[in-house]
């Protein structure tokens, strides 16, 4: 279906000028759209054995069709085409490259082998992202990540990807968002592999920082030269910040959210009062002579998901409940280390079906305060920004999601102001490209600027998908 990106007015943040090269993408992840979830050699990840836990996944829904990714690659990459995107982030699965963790499957090497070459033959930027979450369900039983032994398993099939794909593609990021395969699967259990063990999930951290550091060393020595790692950052705001409970709770929050990520991988060192918060779970325990060097390792992009803020208070039982019961990637307060005594009011701004207020301006903060923050920090991407709203099919067959238009518009706008501002930001990425899985929310969260009919599995671009095809066409003109 050709698209008409061309005949509508051009909206507001096209009619700005971004900087030379800026990359427009799109997003996904292997478990979340590819399917045949036990096909061409594939075998178990940790998620598909989580999603056959009674009750771990909204309405039991599994990852075995996903939205077809595997079967349709040569639609959704035509797909991306017409939409003018410029990248395209996708996730390799450790289990279907390495079933078991056992040596390469050719088949499933061949899989991401083609969907390289299909995105090169259209002119798509290959973004590929090594760790979305998908460790191979043998290794979990060996420990998991908070076995180390997993960070060398790590390394190994960072290699092994390297080998079939590093010819073609030039951009590699090692993790995606640790924040949520460590503490959100380890402690809170709300995802994969679903263990609540506060001592565990700190060892998952470090293990997933070491992964990463050892991979970059691995990869830079095989040749790539473009290496990063993607983190969930927010705002960490404190409610009253004259109430020196408020303003601690924050720091508590901004230092599992934010710092204990960041600091290791950009400053080599983790944050005192993180290690001084998490001694009691055995955090000084895991490090070992050496690893800071390794973690620390020089890097040539951050990528920075983000969605919403987080308004922190530290009274509970003021606040009536903790103020965030939607979204799969928020704990809940009273699983997650250290946050029984948070809460997250709400400052009344609008929400998305996550129930994930809606504030632009956070993300133009976020990027211009990274920069102040972290004197090393290298260029930045925003791997990762949308939102979920439950969207209509109208009469017509289209999809006029004027909410989740004007949330990417006004994020586009913010990534314009920030670079305004002095940020180095080289690009931008909306999640989704397609609806899929989204975690213990299974499908009914809508995150696609193209919409998967999941009975057919027929695509269709929604109205914010016109609207970026415009923003894209508008800033980056065809010659
Ligand atoms: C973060 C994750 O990387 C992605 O997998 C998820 O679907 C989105 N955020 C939305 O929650």
């Amino acid at each position: 279906m050709p698209l008409d990106a061309t005949s509508q007015p051009v909206n507001a943040p096209a009619a700005r000028s971004w900087p030379e090269g800026f990359l427009w993408g799109s997003a996904t992840a292997a478990a979340q759209v590819e399917g045949a979830s036990h096909e061409g050699g594939k075998e178990d990840s940790v998620w598909d054995a989580f999603a056959r836990v009674p009750g771990a996944i909204a309405n039991g829904e599994t990852l075995k069709d996903a939205v077809q990714h595997y079967r349709r690659m040569p639609e959704d990459v035509a797909i991306m085409k017409e939409l003018g995107l410029g990248s395209y982030r996708f996730s390799t699965s450790w289990a279907r490259v390495r079933p078991g963790d056992r040596g390469p499957n050719a088949e499933g090497f061949d899989f991401y082998s083609r969907l390289v070459d299909e995105l090169l033959e259209a002119g798509i930027l290959p973004w590929l992202t090594l760790y979305h979450w998908d460790l191979p369900q043998a290794l979990e039983e060996k420990g998991g990540w908070a076995d180390r032994d997993t960070a060398y398993r790590f390394v190994e099939y960072a290699a092994d990807v390297y080998s079939a794909l590093g010819d073609r593609v030039q951009h590699w990021t090692t993790f995606n968002e640790p924040f949520c395969s460590s503490l959100l699967g380890y402690a809170a259990g709300v995802h994969a592999p679903g263990r609540q063990d506060p001592s565990a999930a700190v060892a998952a951290i470090h293990h997933q920082h070491l992964a990463h550091g050892m991979a970059v060393n691995e990869l830079r020595g095989r040749g790539a030269q473009q290496l990063g790692i993607t983190l969930n950052l927010s705002n960490s705001i404190p409610r009253d910040p004259s109430d020196p409970v408020d303003v601690d709770a924050a720091r508590r929050f901004d230092s599992l959210q934010n710092r204990i990520f960041l600091d290791p991988i950009l400053r080599g060192a983790y944050p005192e009062d993180t290690l001084a918060d998490l001694e009691q779970f055995g955090i000084r325990d895991v490090i070992q002579p050496g690893d800071l060097e390794i973690i620390g390792a020089p890097l040539e992009f951050l990528g920075v998901n983000h969605y919403h803020d987080d308004l922190i208070s530290g009274h509970p039982d003021n606040e009536g409940g903790d103020g965030h019961s939607g979204g799969a990637t928020r704990p809940t307060s009273s699983c997650w280390i250290g946050s029984e005594d948070l809460a997250f009011p709400s400052r009344g701004l609008p929400r998305t079906a996550m129930d994930w207020e809606v504030n632009p301006d956070g993300l133009r903060k976020l990027l211009v305060r990274l920069g102040g923050e972290y004197p090393s920090l290298p260029p930045l991407y925003v791997t990762e920004n949308g939102a979920a709203y439950d969207d209509v099919v109208s009469s017509d067959g289209a999809v006029h999601d004027v909410e989740r238009t004007a949330y990417i518009l006004d994020h586009i706008a913010a990534v314009g102001e920030a670079i305004d501002q002095g940020a180095d930001v080289r690009g931008y990425f909306v999640w989704s490209l397609l609806d899929n899985f989204e975690w213990s929310w299974g499908y009914g969260k809508r995150f696609g600027i193209v919409r998967v009919d999941y009975e057919s599995f027929e695509r269709t671009v929604k109205d914010s998908g016109l609207a970026y095809a415009r923003v894209i066409a508008a800033a980056a003109p065809a010659p």
